[in-house]
């Protein structure tokens, strides 16, 4: 597919914004190790960037889910088409996303977690649209809060493609 993309949030404040949160979470879990869970394939640029950036001990796990229904609005239940392949019993988790539009799939997929009794767990988000909520959802780290527009690049696809873009961007229909 080729559509004309136009840029939104460019690499340069993307990296700049993961490197303060990375920042952040490295003094929070200071003398703490990390299980990073990548919730696939959105969230997997984002989770490499933070990945390189924390200065405290990181392991990463994956994991995919999708929600039941149709069309591009996400629906009550989700579905899990690959889980971890690692216990987090115990561990010190914080879930990656690549963005939060409804809450829908967070406000599942966290108290699935919870019931596996890690030891914490917490949710960061590259970028959040406060606007489009449906569910309240706590999200402890957020790179960017953006508008309600549908965004591409940086793990983020429409119809599977635009991932590879390494910066946000605005697809023109
Ligand atoms: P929700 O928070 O359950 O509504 O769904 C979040 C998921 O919807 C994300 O993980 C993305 O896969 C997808 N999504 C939501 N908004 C966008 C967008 O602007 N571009 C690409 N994918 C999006
Ligand atoms: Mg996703």
């Amino acid at each position: 597919m080729i559509h004309k993309i136009s840029e939104y949030i460019s690499e340069e404040k993307l990296d700049k914004r993961i490197r303060e949160i990375a920042a952040e979470i490295s003094k929070d879990y200071a003398k703490k190790e990390i299980r990073l869970v990548c919730i696939l394939k959105g969230s997997i640029f984002y989770t490499c960037e933070l990945a390189k950036r924390l200065t405290v001990p990181v392991t990463l796990d994956f994991m995919s889910v999708s929600s039941y229904g149709s069309g591009t609005e996400s629906s009550g239940d989700i579905k899990i088409k690959k889980d971890l392949d690692e216990s987090i019993e115990g561990l010190d988790v914080i879930v990656v996303e690549d963005i939060i539009d409804s809450g829908n799939t967070l406000s599942k997929l966290i108290p699935m977690l919870k019931d596996r009794n890690p030891a914490s767990i917490k949710v960061t988000t590259l970028l959040d649209k406060p606007d489009r909520r449906e569910v309240d959802m706590n999200v402890d780290y957020v790179g960017f809060e953006i508008e309600d527009k549908f965004v591409v690049g940086y793990g983020l696809d429409y119809d599977q493609s635009y991932r590879d873009l390494p910066y946000i961007g605005i697809v023109e229909l």
